[in-house]
Order: structure tokens, then C-alpha cells, then sequence
């Protein structure tokens, strides 16, 4: 359903092509706001386009690592002068390493914290420049309940996760005067490509158990969707949100409340 909630904004969304991302990207574009997808993958860009478009919203693509400066730089200049200034820029690209410490190789690390850590914060660079013109603005970085809550072999996304919290709240500090707000939000585990990719690599056995687990471990008693992650964005980016800022927004079925034993 199209409403206008954010018919005067501009949005930035990394990792458009796939899970989170797509699903932000339709939920602000079908609110209303004129959105840019970023991703490096522009066959899935182009499917999140079609999507938009079979729901009547649009979906503005362009291929993009968020890693490389210099192409974050030209995507939010593209925006300026294609569409105006930036006023909610929401940073959900990332990529998660199952990987056990020791084996762990340093190409591998850098990749890792190039996407999940340095490609938000340059995102979040850019779109500040344009928020400062506009004089408001959101900024959103997904992190994870990884950030609080670990499990084997992810020290380094639990490190890249735990660093955005950290960041977006000590951004919030810099950017209150100029009426931009910065927050996180914390997914627990929603169905996304990114879990079907986990699931992928067991067997049905282990994949039927882990999912039980996964199921076990929060209050709820089910996986999220990705509808509740972009729920939470069109909260924190609206002025229902007006008061909020420097937090992260756990957005998990009660699994960091809840003690397994
Ligand atoms: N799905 C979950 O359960 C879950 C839970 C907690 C946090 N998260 C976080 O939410 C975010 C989205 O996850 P998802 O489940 O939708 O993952 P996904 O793999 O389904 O989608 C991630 C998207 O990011 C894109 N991407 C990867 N590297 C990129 C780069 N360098 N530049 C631009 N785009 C890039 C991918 O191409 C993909 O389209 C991630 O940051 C992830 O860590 C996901």
C-alpha cells in the first residue's frame, strides 16, 4: 500500500539488491520517499527495481562497494545532483564470516571490516554532508545482536557489529545540533538470503536443528521477517522517533532477554 509518510525525503540504502536492504529500500519507497539502492550485485538491484515497480513504488539502483571511497563519494554525489540532499541514509550491506579464529586469514579479516565497519562509516560520512545542508537527517546502521551475544567462529562480524553501535552512538553526539539523528538497530535472526546461505552449508539434519535452536533461543519462538527489521527503520527515520537518538534498537524476539540454560 503506498502512503506518503516520507514523501519529502531522500533515501540512501546499502545492500538494496538482497534481504534487509531490499526490504527497506520497498518499504521507504512505498512511504513515499525518493529511494537509492546501493549493492554490488546489479542483477539482484535490478530485481528489487521490478519488485518496486510491480507495487506501484520506484526504486532508484546504482552498483556500488561500499568499501570504495571513491565510489561512495560519486554515488552521493550522483544523488545530490539527480535528486537533492540526503536525509535518511540507512546502511544494511554486509557480509557474515563463519570463520575460526586461527584460520583466519588477514585478506579475509580487512574484507570484513572494509564492508561491515569502514563502508557504513563512509556512507554515514557522505550522507552527513548532505544532512548538514538540510539541516535534518537519519542515520541507520544495521548491527546485529552478534554484537552482544556470540556465537563460534564470528570475531570478527561480532567485532565489525559491536563497532557500529559504538560509532552511531558516539556520532550522535556530533550531529544533534545540525537535527540528525543516529541510530542502530540489532536484528536477532530474520529470514533473509543470508540464513538460507547458512542453512546451505549443513546438512537437513543440522539445518532442521539449527533452525529449532534458533527458534528456542528467543521469546517469540520464530525467525523474524524481514518486514520487522524495515518497520523498525520506518520508526526510527519517522517523527515518531523524534526524541530518539544514540540507541540501538534490538529488534529480536526477546533473544538477548532470554537465558538458555
Ligand atoms: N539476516 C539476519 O538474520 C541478520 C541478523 C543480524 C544482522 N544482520 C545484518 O543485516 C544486514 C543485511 O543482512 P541480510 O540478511 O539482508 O544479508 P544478505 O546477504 O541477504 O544481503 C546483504 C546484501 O549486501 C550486499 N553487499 C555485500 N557486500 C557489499 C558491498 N561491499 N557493497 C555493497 N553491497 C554489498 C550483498 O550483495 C547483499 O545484497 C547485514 O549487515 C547483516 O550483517 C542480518
Amino acid at each position: 500500500m503506498l502512503d506518503q509518510e516520507f514523501s519529502s525525503d531522500i533515501a540512501v540504502v546499502t545492500g538494496g539488491a538482497a534481504g534487509l536492504g531490499r526490504e527497506i529500500s520497498l518499504a521507504l519507497a512505498l512511504s513515499g520517499a525518493k529511494v537509492l539502492a546501493l549493492d554490488v550485485d546489479l542483477v539482484g538491484l535490478e530485481e528489487t527495481k521490478a519488485i518496486a515497480a510491480e507495487s506501484g513504488g520506484e526504486v532508484i539502483i546504482l552498483q556500488c562497494d561500499v568499501a570504495d571511497s571513491e565510489k561512495v563519494k560519486e554515488a552521493f554525489k550522483y544523488v545530490e545532483k539527480e535528486f537533492g540532499l540526503c536525509t535518511i541514509m540507512v546502511a544494511a550491506a554486509g557480509i557474515a564470516l563463519y570463520t575460526e579464529y586461527l584460520a583466519m586469514g588477514e585478506k579475509e579479516m580487512d574484507r570484513a571490516i572494509a564492508v561491515n565497519l569502514k563502508g557504513p562509516l563512509l556512507c554515514a560520512q557522505e550522507s552527513l554532508r548532505h544532512m548538514e545542508k538540510a539541516g535534518r537527517g537519519n542515520i541507520i546502521f544495521i548491527s546485529s545482536v552478534q554484537a552482544v551475544m556470540s556465537l563460534f567462529g564470528c570475531v570478527v562480524y561480532a567485532a565489525t557489529k559491536a563497532g557500529l553501535i559504538a560509532a552511531a552512538r558516539t556520532l550522535s553526539l556530533e550531529t544533534g545540533k545540525m537535527g540528525v539523528r543516529v541510530n542502530t538497530i540489532s536484528p536477532g535472526t530474520i529470514d533473509t538470503p543470508m540464513l538460507a546461505r547458512d542453512l546451505a552449508s549443513m546438512n537437513r539434519e543440522e539445518a532442521s536443528k539449527f533452525l529449532e535452536k534458533v527458534k528456542a533461543a528467543n521469546v517469540l519462538g520464530r525467525i523474524g521477517k524481514p518486514s520487522e527489521i524495515a518497520d523498525a527503520v520506518k520508526y526510527l527515520s519517522s517523527s515518531k522517533a523524534s526524541y530518539v537518538t544514540g540507541i540501538d534498537l534490538r529488534v529480536d524476539a526477546g533473544f538477548t532477554a532470554l537465558k538458555v540454560i
